[in-house]
């Protein structure tokens, strides 16, 4: 019999502090740093984000929001035996996240202990990477490998940027969101796409690095805005209908876009591409920015919860990020 997997259940997370425009434009303009709410809504659609606050790390986000979708999935952490972090802001340089979100999960209880032993680990692929990692354990649960997997995109990506750089420091935001992905006799995950072109390196990143005990090279985020915005749209079309001609599907087969939530402009030539009306596209750029891992399974999340997406609706996901890396997943609830 063939093995496929399936979500069944979805989590997110927000850290309490949320920064209107307002709050952003008033607390930069105390460094001599000038934007407008004007300006963030007209170029990207963005109203607030959240922060978290310091000692909040990626692994508490993504915490809160695995529990949420373990008890969504009907689930305990002892039932799973798969752990997968997306992140681009871990907690430290090593371990990894998803050690340290094992052991809070193992934590709960004296039963929530049986946790321990599932492989864990993270995937690093930027905005992508919650693509990335719900390949890898799909791939793994269709292989045989994994019954019942935590996939989990978390970030802290407040702390990356420059606030002295108008043109970066308006569009990010923190959170986190995760799901539970089982195996199932029926799909589930239809087909997925992931790519990488190491040439745009610099295009996007965190230059700096940890060496000798110091900070080499600059470890705040660097990106050429208009050149990515160039790229994304071409690079997630093409992901998407890759996705749709792996499982024989047309764009009118889609019941809902969740794209990454980058810039209100990138989604909506991205939907057009794909013959798509917005009232088909799942958005929260508008509340979070863009929480780079984290905001493919919050928008997700916010779908279900709000009632908009329903079970057995053809779900497209898809996300382009730093590296770069781009990708999509086509799949029924
Ligand atoms: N407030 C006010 N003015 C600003 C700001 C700001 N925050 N930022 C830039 N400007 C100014 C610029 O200085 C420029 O002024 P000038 O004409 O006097 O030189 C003007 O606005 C226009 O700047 P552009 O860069 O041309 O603005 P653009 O319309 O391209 O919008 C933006 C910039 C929003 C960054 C856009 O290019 C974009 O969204 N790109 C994609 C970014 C993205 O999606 N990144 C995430 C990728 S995923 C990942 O891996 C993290």
């Amino acid at each position: 019999m063939t093995r496929y997997s399936r979500i069944t259940g979805t989590g997110s997370f927000l850290p309490p502090q949320c920064l209107t425009n307002a709050d952003l434009v008033a607390q930069l303009a105390k460094d001599g740093v000038e934007t407008s709410d004007e300006w963030i809504v007209e170029r990207t659609g963005i109203r607030a984000r959240h922060f978290a606050d310091a000692g909040m790390f990626s692994s508490d986000l993504g915490f809160e929001a695995a529990k949420k979708a373990l008890a969504s999935a009907g689930r305990r952490p002892e039932d799973i035996d798969l752990i997968i972090v997306a992140t681009s802001t871990p907690d430290m340089v090593f371990p990894s996240t998803a050690c340290i979100l094992q052991h809070k999960l193992a934590q709960i209880d004296a039963a929530a202990a049986g946790i321990a032993g599932a492989p864990a680990f993270d995937v690093q692929a930027v905005c992508s990477g919650f693509i990335y990692a719900l390949t890898v354990a799909d791939a793994m649960i269709r292989a045989g490998s994994a019954k019942r997997a935590l996939v989990i995109g978390a970030e802290v990506f407040s702390r990356l940027l420059d606030f002295k750089d108008r043109t970066t420091c308006v569009l990010f935001g923190d959170g986190a969101g995760a799901v539970v992905l089982e195996a199932s006799e029926t799909p589930g995950i239809l087909a997925s796409d992931i790519h990488a072109d190491g040439k745009h390196v610099g295009m996007l990143c965190v230059p700096g690095h940890v060496q000798n005990g110091h900070i080499l090279g600059d470890p705040l985020l660097k990106m050429d805005g208009q050149a990515v915005f160039k790229l994304a749209v071409g690079l997630l079309e093409g992901a998407a209908r890759a996705a749709l001609q792996k499982a024989n599907l047309q764009d009118s087969d889609i019941d809902w876009l969740i794209p990454h939530q980058a810039n209100i402009r990138i989604i909506q030539s991205t939907a057009k591409k794909l013959k798509l009306p917005m009232e088909k596209v799942v958005l929260t750029v508008h509340h979070h920015g863009n929480t780079s891992a984290a905001s493919i399974p919050l928008a997700l999340d916010v779908g279900v919860r709000s009632g908009q997406i329903k079970p057995e609706q053809t779900l497209m996901l898809e996300g382009v990020g730093g590296g770069f890396t781009w990708g999509a997943v086509l799949l029924k609830l």
